[in-house]
């Protein structure tokens, strides 16, 4: 079997928000007391929809920053972004000419992403799964801690390996590189596992706070849809006060929230935020206004970002010690991939 080991991404655009937040960096944090973790700020993806960005450097310091400051450890742990490691590039590739064009033309991303014109789109955005796939397997890395958008990717990064592994089977077992994988009641031999995607809790799709229809976005242009991780404390008690809502009272059980989904949203927020559930939540506040819930949130919100951002701003004062931070886990991320890169190319022949 593999060795346990978490792998996980965030891309250097725009600003963070409370869904990269509660979705992804917050779980990061707990995974690193149990497991083998390696976070990685994935500059690679962020050129597939634009290509030119006016401060890329700036921003994958800023991501690294937001690492830190939310708790995750660099010496245990692995922090560096992915242009420093030459295998990503190298396995996507591979994995270009293991994916099929009909798989990438059904990813819900690209067809969002590319919108109308999808003949203008760039290569690298059809790709862009089978890099992601190559992010995560080239640390063979067996559980991937991701928001709701990214189940369809991750699927497909199990496809990818499962088809590696078949298309293969013969030369792994040849070169002994083979490792037993359970699928069901089976055990299969392969070279990469079949990563589990762990997308679980209150807050694995937080909504717009003007849109209860729309995922909180970093590219969405109203600014009050979203909290950013760099938001003050004024900022955040008026984006909340703000946030669209309807006129009833909460109600005390979940199954009240069907159909309301704003007042879903927000209860979902506190639940995360107070690392509970929506239920307990609406134990305490069913039957109350808005009007009373909103400041508490606000309030609740405050306390859990403010010395996120406190310590985000101490860090991107000091670039020096970000880019060690990613040299460093740059260095270490390189060695293992080019053990898998080695193994690899036996397995393909080169
Ligand atoms: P974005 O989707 O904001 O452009 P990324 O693609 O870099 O950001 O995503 C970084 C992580 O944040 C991913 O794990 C993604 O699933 C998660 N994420 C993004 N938006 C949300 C959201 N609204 N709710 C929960 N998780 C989210
Ligand atoms: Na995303």
């Amino acid at each position: 079997a593999f060795a346990p080991r978490v792998f996980s991404g965030v891309q250097p655009t725009g600003n963070l928000h409370l869904g990269n937040y509660l979705g992804a960096i917050r779980k990061f944090v707990a995974l690193q007391e149990s497991q083998d973790c390696i976070y990685c700020v994935v500059d690679l993806h962020s050129i597939t929809a634009q290509l030119v960005h006016e401060d890329l450097k700036g921003q994958i310091r800023s991501i690294t920053a937001a690492f830190l400051a939310a708790g995750i450890d660099p010496k245990r742990h692995i922090v560096f972004n992915q242009s420093r490691v030459s295998g990503h590039a190298e396995l996507a590739w591979i994995f270009n000419c293991v994916a099929r064009i009909g798989w990438m033309n059904r990813m819900t991303q690209f067809k969002e992403k590319a919108g109308k014109d999808r003949e203008n789109a760039s290569l690298g955005l059809l790709a862009y799964p089978s890099l992601m796939a190559a992010d995560i397997l080239l640390y063979r890395a067996t559980h991937v801690p991701v928001g709701d958008d990214q189940k369809q990717h991750l699927e497909l990064t199990r496809d990818i390996a499962i088809k590696f592994n078949n298309d293969f089977s013969g030369r792994i077992a040849a070169a002994g590189l083979g490792t037993e994988i359970a699928m069901g009641d089976e055990t299969v031999n392969g070279y990469f596992p079949i990563t589990e995607p762990m997308i679980e809790g209150p807050a694995t799709r937080v909504m717009s706070l003007k849109d209860g229809s729309k995922k909180m976005s970093k590219s969405d242009p109203s600014d009050l849809s979203r909290i950013n991780l760099t938001d003050d404390a004024d900022q955040i008690a008026r984006k909340i006060r703000k946030a669209k809502t309807d006129p009833d009272a909460l109600p005390s059980e979940t199954a009240g929230l069907a159909g309301r989904a704003e007042a879903d949203n927000l209860v979902g927020i506190y639940a995360a935020l107070a690392e509970t559930r929506k239920a307990d939540v609406l134990t305490e506040f069913g039957g109350r206004q808005f009007s009373e819930f909103k400041p508490a949130l606000a309030e609740l919100a405050v306390e859990k970002l403010a010395p996120i951002n406190a310590e985000m701003r101490r860090l991107i004062d000091d670039p020096g010690h970000i880019d060690a931070v990613l040299k460093d886990g740059g260095e270490r991320a390189g060695a293992i991939a080019e053990r898998t890169m080695r193994d690899v190319k036996e397995i393909v022949g080169f």
